[in-house]
């Protein structure tokens, strides 16, 4: 027997936004600092609160919006797939996943993919991989894993403790062994930090979360050989840089250094759950049936809003549009810096920029422009952070930069 309610019909579309504050207040759990905005709708690089105030959005959802909101090759693929076919167990085949396999691995230069949901989830599943790969090949007691100063590579009890930042860490113990940290982007470092144990090194090509921090090149590139020498895998966590948010498809793809394992998710299905973990044939072939495996990962929906942000993404002409409009907001960005004196540092790649302040903090920067009509992040090391959805155009780039002048002009006065 059903327990007997009050509640007769759950009418929350007619909910004030009081309702909607008060509700979340009190039954939400408190894992995140709310921005006080309630957003209702979403056009392409605007969305809209509860009053109609648009927005001009260079969050993206962080990274993950990246055709913007509601794109309509995304609504049009979606709509299709919610009509045919929404969950099939991974026991059995299913069009879009096969067909969104294909083609990623056609794109991004590796053999096979792993389907989950979630960025920690792809990160999780390369931690699995490299181990179980590692140990068949070179013996039980290879299972470390480096990672760097400053990284972020999600939440989950392994990930947070791959994350090399206490802030992430505190209060989880006890964390799950097989993890050490390198302090910066020398070899130097990585030998210090290297074991008879270690099989993995797993490094952001830009770190997002810690700051906006672009790995240099020549690090990679030395890192790369040192993997080879040592008989290390080397993974890119491209959670955040990858499905074109560099100005490649991968991040890796325009550093030109290819690493053996790369986790993706973000902006993969352009708003809806996906999370990929690629790797060579080779290594790939240490999961059998049954070592690992989700419930949702690569399921109809996602997959097919993954192609259509594919198709849309490796159309000729949007890359290089990327390109152009990143380097555009750059140089904007550094005609900020030289204005103001509290703009420390402008750093990024493609349409992913940070702006390291000293003497103001970033979130009132932040607050600010949300003030003034422009959606903004921020990222350690007290840094704004921008990553405007892919498709802005060289007018959306100069009104955002107009607004974040005028916002700092106001923290700084
Ligand atoms: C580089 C990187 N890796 C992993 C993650 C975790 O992704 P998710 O929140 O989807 O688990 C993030 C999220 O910000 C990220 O930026």
């Amino acid at each position: 027997m059903m327990p007997e309610t009050n509640l007769t019909a759950f009418d929350h579309a007619s909910w004030s936004s009081q309702q909607i504050v008060d509700a979340d207040a009190s039954s939400v759990m408190h894992t995140y600092a709310r921005q006080p905005l309630q957003i209702v709708r979403g056009v392409g690089m605007y969305v809209y609160d509860t009053q109609g105030k648009d927005y001009l959005d260079f969050t993206s959802g962080i990274a993950v919006c990246g055709l913007g909101h509601c794109h309509p090759a995304l609504v049009e693929a979606v709509t299709d797939q919610v009509q045919t076919l929404w969950h099939m167990s991974n026991i059995y085949l299913t069009t879009p996943q096969a067909n969104l396999a294909a083609r990623l691995t056609e794109v991004s230069g590796f053999d096979r993919v792993f389907f989950c949901n979630s960025g920690a989830e792809a990160n999780e599943a390369a931690i699995k991989l490299v181990r179980r790969y590692s140990k068949k090949k070179y013996g039980a007691q290879k299972g470390e894993i480096l990672t760097f100063a400053n990284c972020f590579h999600g939440r989950t009890i392994a990930t947070v403790t791959a994350t090399a930042q206490p802030k992430y860490q505190e209060g989880f113990g006890p964390l799950p062994g097989g993890f050490r940290y390198v302090e910066d982007f020398t070899i130097d470092a990585v030998l210090a930090a290297l074991t008879a144990k270690t099989c993995a090194i797993m490094i952001e090509p830009i770190q997002g979360e810690g700051g906006v921090r672009p790995v240099p090149p020549d690090f990679l590139q030395a890192l790369r050989a040192f993997c080879d020498a040592h008989h290390l895998l080397l993974i890119f966590d491209e959670v955040q840089t990858g499905v074109g948010r560099s100005g490649a498809w991968l991040a890796w793809q325009r550093i030109g250094v290819k690493p053996d394992v790369i986790t993706m998710a973000k902006s993969l299905a352009g708003g809806l759950p996906i999370g990929a973990m690629m790797a060579t044939e080779e290594v790939a072939s240490a999961f059998t049936p049954g070592t690992h495996g989700s419930t949702f990962g690569g399921n109809p929906v996602a997959a097919r809003a993954a192609l259509a942000v594919l198709d849309t993404v490796m159309a000729p002409g949007f890359l290089e549009q990327v390109r152009r409009r990143g380097q555009q907001l750059y140089g904007l960005l550094c005609d900020l810096a030289m204005k103001y004196d509290v703009i420390s540092d402008v750093r990024g790649m493609g349409l992913m920029w940070g702006l390291e302040c000293k003497g103001i903090d970033a979130v009132s920067v932040m607050n600010a422009c949300r003030e003034h009509g422009l959606l903004v992040l921020t990222a350690s090391g007290n840094t704004v952070r921008l990553l405007p959805p892919l498709i802005a155009t060289s007018a959306d780039i100069e009104k955002a930069v107009s607004l974040l002048d005028e916002a700092i002009k106001e923290v700084s006065a």
